[in-house]
């Protein structure tokens, strides 16, 4: 650990922090649409391929977000990207690379991850398209017609989330998910579907996530009671896909039917492994490859441009402006496009899992803010029920507006409706409305980035992804924390545990709900 931590510049001791604290003082003088013209939306506002990003929006003069570069570039951000795709052992608490990006951008990573990643991503097309094609049936000769994707956490959100949002593609077999161990989910979608024309796809990395194992082995005695098999994991109507093929195999699953991704991928940045399977299943794996290229657009962007030409440093730099010097706690994202609606709930886990942290990479507590609380809606849904609170309520909440050019799902006039409301809320928010009347007085001055896809496919959703994932990237780096581990969420499953086997030392009040539910009498 202390190669890593001893290259890293603390960001607080750095002469930009300094000065972006003394900015803070007066950052409540600047007003956005004062300072709004051309020049300033030429400086502020960046193309990479088919998106288009606007932050003219912002509460930032030009020395703010020089003084923002210049601490990126002090905490050395994008040497520490370049790092990452090398193979160094970025994730210091578990001793491992991160390479979740040599599985779009193999350029640079380690020989024997980028071979292990081809051949399986090989094998992967070779199912998927087998499957799709009718060749590989059920026990029964039957077709898959649906394919139930069990997992949770990494191994639900990013493909569950690329499924919805790459509908207009999708031309297989229907892929449903299952993630919570709440047994109405898993039991009430078994009751719909027919046992000889359905697939399960059991991802988990290590294959012993107890809410995947419970939902696994439900959905196999279902298989075995309908089909009348002995041994159904090991039937074809069961696929696992992890980074633990023995473990996969121990529960009974055999090897031709084990897709593998290396430990060296997180869970919450697996969508582009083998684990989006499901992905290639419903959409066929052509586009799942154009969703890796999308990926790698932003790759190289993200690796080449220069700092202040950068866009997901420039979202990192500007949300670290709110969180660590204007004391926003949370940030919104609002796409406006319903097929994205559950980014944000794949976002939480990216951001929140990844940067929710005090402890840095030096073993010390932090005494600044680190990640903030992703939220957020599809609008215009969000306009009827939370906008107000964010036109006039009391707290500062930067947004992502997300939006595209043109939808070949819908129709001229709804898209016209559509994007006219996101622009229009952007413009709201910043230039408020005065009113003699308190309650209808907008303060405006509120600030928000547009991000513009040409059109949602799989490269641009590959590239809005990767966007995000290198934004809490460089965040993570300037606050000195490890994004790619997750011990906070380690407690909770051994006391879930505990209370499972009986555990009768608790508090007063744990007890009684323990006894209220009925699992300790
Ligand atoms: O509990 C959190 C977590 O470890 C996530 O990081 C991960 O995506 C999820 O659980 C599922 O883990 P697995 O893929 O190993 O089942």
């Amino acid at each position: 650990m202390g190669e890593i931590a001893s290259i890293i510049m603390a960001m607080i001791e750095t002469p930009s922090w300094s000065r972006l604290s003394e900015l803070a003082a007066t950052a409540c003088e600047i007003n956005i649409s004062s300072l709004i013209d051309k020049p300033r939306l030429d400086r502020y506002s960046l193309t990479v391929d088919q998106l288009y990003a606007d932050f003219s929006k912002h509460l930032v003069t030009d020395e703010i977000l020089e003084s923002l570069t210049t601490l990126a570039v002090d905490t050395d951000v994008i040497g520490k990207a370049v790092s990452m795709r090398a193979g160094q052992k970025i994730n210091v608490t578990e001793n491992r690379a991160v390479l979740h990006t040599a599985l779009r951008s193999p350029e640079s990573a380690p020989s024997d991850f980028v071979n292990h990643a081809q051949s399986q991503n090989e094998r992967m097309g070779e199912m998927s398209d087998a499957i799709r094609q009718g060749k590989w049936r059920g026990q029964t000769d039957k077709l898959f017609t649906d394919v139930i994707n069990i997992g949770i956490g990494g191994s639900d959100l990013g493909p569950k989330m690329v499924c919805e949002a790459l509908r207009e593609f999708a031309d297989g077999p229907n892929v449903h998910f299952i993630s919570n161990v709440d047994g109405a989910e898993i039991l009430s979608l078994l009751k719909q579907l027919n046992a000889e024309s359905t697939l399960f796809v059991i991802c988990s990395k290590t294959f012993t996530t107890a809410e995947t194992m419970l939902n696994a082995s439900t959905a196999m005695k279902w298989l075995s009671d309908q089909l009348g098999i002995d041994e159904p994991a090991s039937s074809k109507h069961c696929i696992a896909i992890t980074a633990s093929p023995d473990t996969a195999g121990d529960f009974g699953v055999p090897d031709r039917q084990i897709l593998t991704f290396d430990e060296t991928v997180g869970g919450r940045y697996s969508l582009w492994s083998t684990l989006g399977f499901s992905i290639s299943l419903a959409a066929g794996q052509e586009h799942f490859q154009a969703l890796l290229d999308g990926a790698a657009v932003m790759d190289d962007h993200f690796t080449t441009a220069p700092p202040e030409e950068n866009l997901p440093l420039t979202l990192a730099l500007l949300g670290i402006w709110y969180n660590n010097f204007l004391g926003a706690q949370s940030q919104a994202v609002i796409p406006y496009c319903e097929r994205l609606s559950l980014f944000v709930d794949y976002l939480q886990q990216m951001d929140m899992e990844s940067n929710g942290k005090s402890t840095s990479v030096t073993d010390t507590t932090v005494d600044y803010e680190t990640g903030p609380i992703i939220w957020g809606q599809t609008g215009t849904n969000g306009q009827h029920a939370f906008f107000q609170l964010l036109h006039q309520g009391t707290k500062l909440v930067p947004i992502d507006f997300i939006g595209t050019v043109t939808d070949r799902l819908s129709n001229p006039e709804h898209h016209r409706m559509l994007n006219a409301n996101m622009i229009a809320q952007a413009e709201a928010l910043m230039l408020g409305r005065s009113s003699d009347d308190p309650h209808r007085h907008y303060a405006g001055n509120r600030p928000s980035t547009v991000l513009l896809l040409d059109e949602l496919t799989p490269k641009t959703l590959g590239m809005l992804i990767a966007l995000y994932e290198h934004k809490v990237f460089c965040q993570g780096v300037i606050w000195s924390i490890n994004s790619f581990d997750q011990w906070g969420v380690e407690l909770g499953k051994v006391l879930t545990n505990g209370i499972l086997e009986g555990s009768t030392d608790h508090d007063a009040s744990t007890n009684r709900l323990l006894k209220k539910t009925g699992l300790n009498r």
